[in-house]
């Protein structure tokens, strides 16, 4: 249907409204998903969705593809570089150092919410989309990467989605390892400069590790003969590295080694992995994360050791809606009443049905007209039940019960339509 709002008042590229058709896959992810969190030991902070620009372009990289051209930014009236938050790390760390949270450690974080990148929108990216990030602060051994990545192991079986989503795992090592590397890198692509498309080329000049991202099929076989990050990795990263591996096999995590793995934000510093899924198409990434052991310090701390992790949660309903995981929770009853009958009387019922069964989905017409109209109302609201009220079952303290479901235990009592009292209904719920 066209839509009756005029162009300058429609929603922004990018930022999307979520329907109530679709919010019940959003609160059934975040239920889950809170309710595992916390039984882990994470305490949940709330961050700004604005900070100052010079946060994320220390923290991400003034040269990555997010800071460089993906970020909302714009200035105040007193004229300082703003930006839309485009993921939490930056600001979650920024608000440890501010409120001295690093006296505790180790100390373990999540944070969820909007973040904002000006990508092009597609399926499964967003100008506007959400995140759920866990943070854990001063534990460098893998074990902070281990427990991080069983929890979320843990949210892809409660949600059905294990076979769905794939772990991949690298380790990128650290900054030192990391230029010699690059170094070895750039002659190496130097060689095939003509086969390189624009982009490539672009990352050659400001950020070759990148270049290993490229989905391009023409040059597959050019990346997969690249020099490995893993042979240039000093002991304490292959140690950790093998360290984490060694918890994923004893734990039965399955994951595959890929060593293209290099994250598009540059405060990484040992393993790092994503999870994947082939049902996304071209925005596969589910999730991801790794070790940052030297952000706290690039931003004025103290060294602290650092693991972290964030999931869209834009894609991962996007799977659950794929694969209905879902149904839909349904309205126990609707209630519908005699005309003859004074609004406030209709009120008075309703509370104390309300009061009595507090976990009763209920929803009262207030429309009103011929019962006909109501019943169809009442049908179509998809509930269970109808609950009618009539000047005789108020005088009574009763209410009349109509089966509008085939389903019911008793199949006489859909044409029974069986009056009871109040606080007898439960015996017919
Ligand atoms: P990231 O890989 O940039 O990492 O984003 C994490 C996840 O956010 C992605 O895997 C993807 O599911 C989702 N995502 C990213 N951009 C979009 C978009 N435009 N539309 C929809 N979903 C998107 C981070 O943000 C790091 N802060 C993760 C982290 C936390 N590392 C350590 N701690």
């Amino acid at each position: 249907m066209a839509s009756l709002i005029p162009e300058e008042y429609r929603s922004i590229r990018g930022f999307q409204d979520i329907l109530p058709e679709e919010i019940r896959f959003w609160e059934e992810l975040e239920t889950t998903m809170y309710g595992l969190i916390y039984s882990y030991g994470y305490s949940q902070i709330r961050l700004p969705l604005l900070e100052k620009t010079g946060l994320f372009k220390r923290a991400i990289g003034s040269v990555t593809d997010i800071v460089e051209k993906e970020m909302f930014t714009f200035s105040d009236e007193k004229q300082r570089s703003l930006s839309l938050r485009p993921e939490g790390t930056a600001s979650c760390v920024r608000a440890c150092l501010e409120h001295s949270l690093f006296r505790k450690l180790p100390r373990k974080l999540w944070y969820q919410g909007p973040m904002f990148r000006y990508e092009a929108p597609q399926k499964g990216r967003n100008r506007q989309f959400y995140q759920l990030g866990v943070e854990c602060f001063g534990v460098s051994s893998s074990e902070a990467e281990l427990e991080q990545i069983i929890i979320f192991s843990k949210l892809w079986q409660k949600l059905n989605l294990s076979k769905q989503i794939c772990l991949e795992i690298n380790n990128i090592g650290m900054p030192a390892t990391r230029n010699c590397y690059i170094k070895d890198l750039i002659s190496y692509f130097n060689k095939y400069k003509e086969y390189l498309d624009r982009d490539c080329l672009r990352r050659l000049e400001v950020n070759p590790l990148r270049i290993l991202d490229s989905k391009n099929p023409d040059l597959q076989d050019i990346l997969q003969q690249a020099p490995k990050l893993i042979n240039y990795l000093e002991p304490a990263a292959l140690n950790s590295y093998e360290s984490l591996k060694l918890g994923l096999d004893r734990l039965n995590i399955k994951y595959i080694e890929n060593p293209r793995i290099v994250r598009g934000l540059d405060y990484y510093t040992g393993n790092v992995w994503e999870w994947t899924s082939s049902l996304l198409g071209a925005q596969s990434a589910v999730g991801a994360g790794g070790r940052y052991d030297s952000l706290v310090e690039q931003l004025g701390g103290d060294p602290v050791a650092a693991v972290g992790l964030a999931v869209g949660l834009d894609r991962i309903v996007l799977l659950l809606q794929q694969l209905s995981n879902f149904k839909t929770k349904q309205l126990d009853a609707y209630l519908i009443c005699s005309n003859n009958l004074a609004y406030i009387d209709k009120f008075l019922v309703v509370e104390q049905l309300r009061d009595l069964y507090p976990n009763l989905h209920l929803e009262v017409d207030l429309l009103g007209g011929t019962f006909k109209s109501q019943f169809k109302r009442a049908d179509r609201s998809g509930a269970k039940l109808a609950l009618i009220l009539g000047e005789e079952e108020f005088s009574q303290d009763k209410i009349r019960v109509k089966y509008l479901r085939a389903g019911c235990d008793d199949p006489n009592l859909e044409a029974l339509q069986p009056t009871v009292s109040i606080k007898e209904l439960f015996k017919l719920l």
